[in-house]
């Protein structure tokens, strides 16, 4: 049976810990010439523009001994009228997985569901879960836990937002959320990792709006672009609804000495965070933009067979 990673609920709390213990053991090169993907092809098809998932997976491919086909959707039959579904069968017999990137989440869903290899979201409107599995990497380098780490979210509740939402209910991570009134992540994601924190695990979930309030309890502090792709249209309404939620020195002042400063990047500078913030000792964004490829290799490993 094929295995997706469509949303952080794919993995479970378990999994997700086997996965980051594999990937310090990539990291430190133990494995570095196994190449446990060899004679594999795996799909990238991108309808959106990439730096860091695009290369950090191709890299990582070739790094387990597969490789790796970029797909423009515009120069598939896709973009003459063939369906999703059949380009999912007809690409499932070639290759051993497919990672997407999309507008629409509905569209991963719909390849996934007529795929028969594993389908992995490099990310959509709704979820950017292997951003999430990077963040929470880089948490525990920097923090040697991550049950009870307290992560404060500033900025919109977007696709980073969501996936992070599941990754701290999955973790134990306490998360805060400062966002601006009718900004807040998908409600539906929230009332999910709500119930499971009920039932199953520890951590909180916590929306307020006052970005200094949630920066003056975080050991973490993460942001991302106010206007995501796709959302260009609305984008002088949203810089001037979050002028007050940039990650300047002033909120960093609210925070603890050791607080570390996260952003999936690619950052607007000057907009959300400012380069002060960016460049200072405090900024962990390097090793996280690093632990893409780290986690994505682990994740490839356990998913691809
Ligand atoms: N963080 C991230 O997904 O970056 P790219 O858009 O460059 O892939
Ligand atoms: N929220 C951003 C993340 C980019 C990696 C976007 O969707 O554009």
């Amino acid at each position: 049976m094929k295995r997706d990673f469509l949303t952080i609920w794919d993995l479970s709390k378990e999994e997700i810990e086997a996965l980051l213990k594999r990937t310090q053991e990539l990291k430190s090169g133990v494995d570095a010439n196994k190449c446990p993907l060899i004679g594999k092809s795996i799909g990238m098809f991108f309808e959106k523009p990439s730096t860091r998932t695009r290369v950090s997976f191709e890299a990582g491919i070739y790094q387990l001994g597969a490789q790796s086909i970029y797909l423009n959707p515009n120069e598939l039959q896709l973009g003459r009228g063939e369906t999703i579904a059949d380009t999912a069968r007809v690409l499932s017999r070639y290759l051993s997985g497919i990672v997407l990137r999309t507008y629409s989440h509905s569209t991963i869903e719909e390849f996934a569901s007529h795929a028969t290899v594993p389908v992995i979201n490099g990310l959509s409107d709704l979820h950017h879960p292997c951003q999430a599995l990077a963040d929470i990497m880089t948490i525990f380098e920097k923090k040697g836990r991550l049950k009870g780490v307290r992560l404060a979210y500033i900025g919109d509740g977007n696709n980073v937002a969501n996936s992070l939402i599941e990754a701290s209910a999955k973790t134990g991570i306490e998360l805060i959320i400062a966002c601006p009134e009718g900004y807040e992540p998908n409600p539906d994601i929230l009332d999910r990792a709500r119930s499971f924190i009920n039932k199953e695990a520890e951590g909180d979930i916590i929306i307020l709006r006052n970005p200094k309030e949630a920066a003056g309890r975080a050991d973490v502090i993460y942001t991302d672009v106010w206007v995501s792709m796709g959302q260009e249209h609305e984008a002088e309404k949203k810089k001037s609804k979050f002028k007050n939620y940039q990650v300047n020195k002033e909120l960093l002042q609210c925070a603890k000495k050791d607080v570390i400063v996260l952003h999936c990047l690619p950052a607007h500078r000057g907009e959300e965070i400012t380069d002060e913030i960016m460049d200072s000792p405090n900024s962990a964004v390097l090793d996280q933009a690093e632990n893409r490829l780290h986690t994505e290799k682990a994740l490839l490993e356990f998913l691809i067979r």
